[in-house]
């Protein structure tokens, strides 16, 4: 039986966010190449698209590439733009048949030309999708995303068209990659790092976080769920007391 509905008991959960580690370390316990963790991590990314779907979650954030990932080998980096490509390819008719939208966030302008079009046309062809909403974090950092805001509001403020006394928690987040997108409500963690790694640092503010030692592409639907279960036992307090 599907968990959708005990998932939207309370607390509810409409935005799941995931930063999918261990892929590296997957390939190095077999002695593959790390590209072959990738491979399998995009694998796990279906699956888990998938079992979101099933939940009934609204909004599901991968952190597939960081801005410090760009320090990564050129031949990783390259390889891992191309099961991107793949991914929106071989994933274009399942997502237009399931209302999976994709929303794209991240400093776009350093992927190649050939990427910002293919995520282009796949945000495009996706968007009227309601089912899913999946925020795909590449070339992002949370700082770089605060302060791309911060400049934005600045450069407004000059204009005269923003006054910066009506600023406030709403209307700053909205400057953000993110915009309307609800904050997430759980935030996983895979491989056994416990920190955020500059994944959307403004949105987590009141995030419950869950961190499991299972290495990314041997996330399944199982190890979600008990992510599910443990999601419902938190009291979220919001920096409110209990009534
Ligand atoms: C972390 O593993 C994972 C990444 C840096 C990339 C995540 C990317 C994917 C799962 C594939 C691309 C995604 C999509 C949506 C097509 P790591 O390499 O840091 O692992 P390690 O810490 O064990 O070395």
């Amino acid at each position: 039986m599907s968990k959708i509905t005990e998932v939207n008991k309370e607390p509810p959960l409409e935005h799941l966010a995931i930063i999918m580690d261990g892929n590296g370390r997957w390939a190095k316990q077999r002695a593959l190449p790390r590209i072959a963790g990738h491979k399998r991590g995009v694998e796990t990314v279906t699956k888990i698209v998938d079992e979101c779907v099933r939940h009934g979650i609204r909004f599901l954030s991968l952190f597939a590439f960081s801005s410090e990932n760009w320090g990564r080998p050129r031949p990783e980096i390259d390889a891992l733009m191309g099961l991107l490509l793949q991914f929106l390819a071989s994933q274009r008719k399942k997502m237009l048949r399931e209302g999976v939208r994709l929303q794209v966030i991240g400093d776009s302008s350093r992927l190649s030309q050939s990427i910002q079009e293919a995520l282009a046309d796949a945000e495009k062809e996706t968007a009227a999708g309601e089912t899913l909403t999946l925020v795909l974090a590449l070339s992002y950092g949370g700082r770089d995303e605060i302060m791309r805001a911060a400049k934005q509001i600045a450069r407004e403020a000059l204009a005269g068209s923003l006054d910066i006394d009506q600023l406030d928690n709403r209307s700053f987040s909205r400057f953000l990659d993110t915009g309307d997108i609800p904050e997430p409500d759980l935030l996983i963690r895979t491989s056994g790092e416990i920190r955020i790694s500059n994944f959307l640092l403004w949105q987590t503010a009141y995030s419950e976080l869950y961190f499991t030692d299972v290495l990314w592409p041997d996330f399944d639907a199982e190890e979600l769920q008990k992510a599910l279960d443990a999601y419902l036992c938190r009291k979220r307090r919001f920096g409110l007391v209990d009534v």
